[in-house]
C-alpha cells in the first residue's frame, strides 16, 4: 500500500540509539509464529513477566487482544489474515522504533505476510517458530476452537481447512511438545540477552 504523494514522513528529534542507551537494550521484534494452541500466548506472556522483571522494556502483540481492538473488523479469510498481519507488523515496528523489545504472538500462518512483517522492521525482526505437531495441539484444544472445526462449525480453520506454512529458516526454534514452559521461556530469554545486547556491552 503507498501513501499519498502528499505527505512526507517527519523526522524525531530523538533517536533510537539515544532510547535504547536510556533502556540499556536495543528496541525489536520477537515474533512468535505457529499453530493454534502450540504456545505462542502462553510463552510471549511469561517471557514478557520475566524480562519486565529483568528491567527491559517490553510488550506482548498478542493475536486474540489485537483482534479485540486494533483489527476487530478482521476475520480469517486470506485477504483479512494478510491485514491482520500487515498492521500488527506496523504496530511491532513502532515499539520497535520507540526502543521497546516487542513480542509478537500471531499464527501468522502465510510466509508473504510474516516476510511483510520482517520488511516493517528491517533488521529488528527475529522470527521465532513455536512448534507443536497438530495432534498434540488439538488435544490441547485450549478454547476448544479445533473440536468445533472438526465439527464444521468454524470454517478456514488454521491446519484444520487452512493452511500453515512453517518458516524456511526462523532465527530460533522452540518445541513445547518436547519442553516445558519454564524451560522454553529460559531459551528465549538467552536468545533475547545474546541479540538485545547494545553494542558496547550494556544488556
Ligand atoms: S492469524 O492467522 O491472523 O495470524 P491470529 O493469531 O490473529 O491469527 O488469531 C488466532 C486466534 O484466533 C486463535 O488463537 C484462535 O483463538 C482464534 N481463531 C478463531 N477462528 C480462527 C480460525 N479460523 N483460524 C485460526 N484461529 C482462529
Amino acid at each position: 500500500m503507498d501513501p499519498s504523494p502528499d505527505i512526507a514522513p517527519v523526522e524525531h528529534r530523538v533517536a533510537l540509539c539515544d532510547r535504547e542507551r536510556r533502556n540499556a537494550h536495543r528496541g525489536g521484534v520477537l515474533w512468535l509464529t505457529g499453530l493454534s494452541g502450540a504456545g505462542k500466548t502462553t510463552l510471549a506472556f511469561a517471557l514478557e513477566e520475566r524480562l519486565f522483571r529483568d528491567g527491559l522494556q517490553v510488550y506482548v502483540l498478542d493475536g486474540d487482544n489485537v483482534r479485540h481492538g486494533l483489527n476487530a473488523d478482521l476475520g480469517f479469510s486470506r485477504a483479512d489474515r494478510g491485514e491482520n498481519i500487515r498492521r500488527a507488523g506496523e504496530v511491532a515496528a513502532l515499539f520497535a522504533d520507540a526502543g521497546v523489545l516487542c513480542i509478537a504472538a500471531f499464527i501468522s500462518p502465510y510466509r508473504e505476510d510474516r516476510a511483510a512483517a520482517r520488511a516493517a522492521a528491517p533488521g529488528r525482526f527475529h522470527e521465532v517458530y513455536v512448534r507443536a505437531d497438530l495432534a498434540t495441539c488439538e488435544r490441547r484444544d485450549p478454547k476448544g476452537l479445533y473440536r468445533r472445526a472438526r465439527a464444521g462449525e468454524i470454517s478456514n480453520f488454521t491446519a484444520v481447512d487452512d493452511v500453515y506454512e512453517a518458516p524456511d529458516r526462523p532465527s530460533l526454534t522452540i518445541d513445547t511438545t518436547v519442553d516445558s514452559v519454564e524451560r522454553c521461556v529460559t531459551i528465549l530469554s538467552e536468545y533475547v540477552g545474546a541479540h538485545f545486547r547494545r553494542p558496547d556491552g550494556a544488556r
